[in-house]
Order: C-alpha cells, then structure tokens, then sequence
C-alpha cells in the first residue's frame, strides 16, 4: 500500500521553511515530507535519514525527479549529530521526525510486522540488523519480556501473554506472527479480549518497539536535536502513541520553561530565561477530513520546538 503522508500541510508550515536553509528529515519513509520541503529549498540543502533500504531505494528515485540539492544517510537517527557532523553539518534550520512504521512496512508481509498476515517473526525496520523479533520472543527472560509489554503496548495481560510465551517456547521455537498471535489470543483474559481491536495489536506493537529500538531513537533525538538548531531553527515532531507523545512534551517542557511555571511573574535579572519556545501550546491534530481519509492518522500529535 502506498504510504500517505500524515499531518503533510501542517508539518511543512510548522518548519517555517526557508529557501536557502538546510533541513533534516529524519524519517524519510516515501519521501511524502521530504519532497515537499525539498521543493521550497532551492537554495538550501535537505539532509534524510532512515534505516530502510528500501524505503531509501524507493525515495532515491522521487526526490531526484525534485532536485539534486539532498543527501540521504542510511542510519539510524539517534546517530542524526554525528552523522550530520561527518558531513560537516553541525546545525541546522529545522528537523522533521514522523515516527513509527511506513505502510509498505506494516503491509508488506513478508516484513512481519503485522498480525494480519503470516511471516516469520521479523519487524526489523532495519534489514541489515541481527536482532528480531524472532530473537525477542524466543530468548527473552520472562520479567523482560512482561515489562515490554506493559510499557511499550500498554497491555493489562502483559505478565499472561509472556508466561504463555514462555511456555509455548519451552515446547517448540515461536516462529510465526500467527503462532503468536494464538498464543495471545489464549493468554488473553475474558475482559481483555472483549475490548475494541485485534487482541495481539498491543503485544505486537510493543515487540516492535523493542527490536528497533524506537523508544532510544527518540530519546536520542530529544537530546540531541534542540541543540543542533540554528536561532529560529524548529524541531517538528510527529506521534502516533501516547507513550511517545508523553516524552516529546515532557522534553520540550524542560527546555521551555525554567523552574516550574514562572507565568505572569517578572523574573528576576539573575535567572536564566529559556533557549527554547513552543510553536503552539497544544499539539497539531489531524482535520476531520485527513481522518476520515487515513485512518492512520487518528492518532498523529504534532509538537514543535523553536530555538530564540
Ligand atoms: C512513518 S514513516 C515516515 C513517512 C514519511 N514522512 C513520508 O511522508 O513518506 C517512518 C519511516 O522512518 C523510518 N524510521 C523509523 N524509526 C527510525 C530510526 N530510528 N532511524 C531511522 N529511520 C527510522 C522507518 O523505516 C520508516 O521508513
């Protein structure tokens, strides 16, 4: 399935862009995002970063029909400082994540991202790395694997679903995306598997975060991004979990607002004012119409950090 840009109009507007800066996309995908800046730089320069090569393979192609003026870095972006400091780049005037999986990703089944279809277990963004979700569900220790699964899928049968994992595996090795999602399906209780959505849609998620590493991806970025902007200079960034929502606000909370909320005081001439502001207090949302026409989008939080 083609892969639609979500929050495209607003994510491009909130980069203020200009046309001789230089940019990071640090998820290229379908290179939705990065063509549409690349078009508004003529002068500029756009650097993107993903750590699939197809996704770089299929963007390679788009974004040179566009303009010669980008450079793709097969990578991780939590590497995005020391990558952009190998080319000489140490900052920048704006920085774009969409986080998560691209739809070629999830509905391709031979990736095996998805429950829907069965592959081997895999979900590697990354085909080049050696950890999967094979290794995940095969070899983790019980504790670990509950605790991925209570953090990063938000599961209430977390420690079910992994004793359940467990012991299939005691008998045989786990090797398919629907092994595991009959192991779910039976670890399940009553109340859980009444709820709304697929009942493995959690587990998976959380197993994907796990072998990519999403959660250090971001924290990364968090850390390294705000200090690689030029004055003016935004880092725009794209949610589709709650979990990850939390940690981009909580992030640009510490860097905008300096001990606790001083709103409506004077501060004094000693105290350091902050480096940082939000664009908009309240994230982007997706328009009605976007939801209706990508479902995917439902979810999408849009935050924006700018440099003073
Ligand atoms: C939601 S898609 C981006 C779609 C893109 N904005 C577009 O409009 O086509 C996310 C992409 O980022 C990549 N990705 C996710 N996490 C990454 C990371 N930590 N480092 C590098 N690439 C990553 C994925 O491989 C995927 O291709």
């Amino acid at each position: 399935m083609e892969h639609i840009s979500v929050l495209l109009n607003e994510a491009i507007d909130s980069l203020g862009i200009k046309p001789d800066g230089i940019y990071v996309d640090a998820t290229l995908g379908r290179a939705g995002h990065s063509s549409k800046i690349l078009e508004k730089i003529p002068n500029g320069h756009l650097y993107c970063f993903d750590k699939d090569e197809t996704a770089i393979k299929e963007s390679q192609e788009k974004l040179t029909r566009i303009a010669s003026n980008f450079t793709i870095i097969h990578s991780d972006f939590s590497h995005l400082k020391e990558e952009l400091e190998k080319l000489g780049v140490s900052q920048v005037d704006g920085i774009l994540a969409d986080l998560g999986v691209s739809s070629p990703q999830f509905d391709d089944p031979s990736r095996g991202f998805s429950y829907r279809y069965e592959a081997r277990l895999d979900m590697r963004m990354d085909q080049s790395q050696s950890l999967d979700a094979y290794y995940v569900i095969n070899n983790y220790e019980v504790g670990r694997l509950a605790k991925i699964i209570s953090d990063y899928g938000e599961d209430k049968d977390a420690y079910r679903i992994a004793k359940a994992i467990e012991k299939q595996r005691s008998l045989q090795p786990i090797v398919t995306t629907f092994d595991l999602v009959e192991i779910i399906k039976k670890a399940k209780s009553p109340k859980e598997l009444a709820k709304k959505g697929h009942p493995a849609k959690q587990t998976f998620q959380a197993i994907r975060i796990e072998v990519n590493d999403e959660k250090g991806a971001l924290e990364a970025l968090l850390r390294d991004g705000p200090g690689l902007l030029k004055k003016d200079g935004r880092l725009s960034i794209i949610t589709f979990m709650s979990l990850d929502d939390r940690l981009v606000k909580k992030a640009y909370q510490n860097l905008t607002v300096i001990e606790g909320d001083r709103k409506g005081f004077i501060l004094p001439e000693d105290i350091k004012t902050p480096d940082y502001h939000l664009l908009t207090k309240k994230p982007i949302l997706p328009s009605l119409e976007e939801e209706k026409a990508n479902p995917r989008s439902a979810s999408a939080k849009l935050r924006t950090l700018v440099r003073d």
